[in-house]
C-alpha cells in the first residue's frame, strides 16, 4: 500500500458497443497525496470524467484497482460504498444541482440529514461552511436568487459539510464567467492549502495552473504529469 490518499492502479474502463470496444481509460495509474490540489486537463472524450467517477465510486473499472484513504473501493458493494462515499468524498459538477425550492442554508444542511446526523449544531455547521465559501450574507436565499458563482459556492459548501477529506470537481467553472471561475478556483486552492485533497477537471489551462500539479489526458491515457510550477495568485 502507498501513502497516497487517492491511489489509482493500472485502471482501464472499457465500453463494449456491439463489436466495438472503446477504452475510456487505458491502464491509468495516478496517485494523489493528502492536501494536494491536482487539475486534470485534456480534450473532450479523453477520459477525465471517467477517471473522476472511478475515484468517486460512481463508476467501476473494467480492470485495475482504485484505493481511497487506504480502502479498496472498486470491488465494494453498493451499500458499503454509499456509506464510504458519504464520509470520504464530496463532489461538485458543472451544473450546481442545488434543490431549487430550498434555501442555500437548507441545501447545505441536507447531507447532514441524509447521514442521520442528529446533532443540534447541524445548522451552525452549515452556516459555518457557507461563511467559509464567502456566503455569510446569502444564506436564506434560494438558488434562483444567487449568481452562478454563488450557486457553485453553495454546492461546494454542501459537498464539504460532512468534512470529507476529498473534493472532486468536474468542470465546476464550465458554466461561469471568468471572474466567477477564478473565484471558485481560488477557493479550491484555499481549501487544499487548508488540507483538503482536490481533483479538478477543467478545460481552461489558466485555471488548471492554480493547482499544485496538472495531469494531461489524451485518448484514455495520462500523457503528461509535469511537476508543479509555483501557482500564480489569481
Ligand atoms: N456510458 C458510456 N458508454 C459508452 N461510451 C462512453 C460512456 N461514457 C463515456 N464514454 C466514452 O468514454 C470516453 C471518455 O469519456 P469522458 O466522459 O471520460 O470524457 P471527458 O474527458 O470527461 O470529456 P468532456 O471534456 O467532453 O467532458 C469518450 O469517448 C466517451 O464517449
Ligand atoms: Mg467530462
Amino acid at each position: 500500500m502507498s501513502n497516497a490518499l487517492i491511489d489509482v492502479r493500472n485502471v482501464s474502463r472499457v465500453y463494449t458497443m456491439g463489436a466495438r470496444t472503446l477504452y475510456a481509460l487505458r491502464d491509468v495509474t495516478v496517485q494523489v497525496k493528502q492536501g494536494e490540489f491536482v487539475s486534470v486537463i485534456g480534450p473532450s472524450g479523453s477520459g477525465k470524467s471517467t477517471l473522476l467517477n472511478l475515484v468517486g465510486g460512481i463508476d467501476q473499472p473494467t480492470k485495475g484497482e482504485v484505493w481511497v484513504d487506504g480502502t479498496r473501493i472498486d470491488a465494494m458493494g453498493e451499500n458499503a460504498l454509499a456509506i464510504f462515499r458519504r464520509s470520504h468524498i464530496g463532489i461538485v459538477f458543472q451544473f450546481f444541482q442545488l434543490l431549487p425550492t430550498l434555501t442555500a442554508l437548507e441545501n447545505v444542511t441536507l447531507p447532514m440529514e441524509l447521514r442521520g446526523d442528529g446533532s443540534k449544531n447541524r445548522r451552525e455547521r452549515a452556516e459555518e461552511m457557507l461563511a467559509r465559501v464567502g456566503l455569510a450574507a446569502r444564506m436564506t436565499q434560494l438558488p434562483g436568487e444567487l449568481s452562478g458563482g454563488e450557486q457553485q459556492r453553495v454546492a461546494i459548501a454542501r459537498a464539504l459539510v460532512n468534512d470529507p477529506p476529498i473534493l472532486l470537481a468536474d468542470e465546476p467553472t464550465g458554466n461561469l464567467d471568468t471572474a466567477n471561475a477564478e473565484g471558485i478556483v481560488a477557493l479550491l486552492r484555499e481549501l487544499a492549502d487548508a488540507g483538503k485533497t482536490i481533483l479538478l477537471i477543467t478545460h481552461e489551462a489558466n485555471l488548471a495552473r492554480a493547482a499544485h500539479r496538472s495531469i494531461l489526458m489524451r485518448d484514455g491515457q495520462i500523457v503528461e504529469q509535469p511537476l508543479a510550477a509555483p501557482a500564480p495568485a489569481i
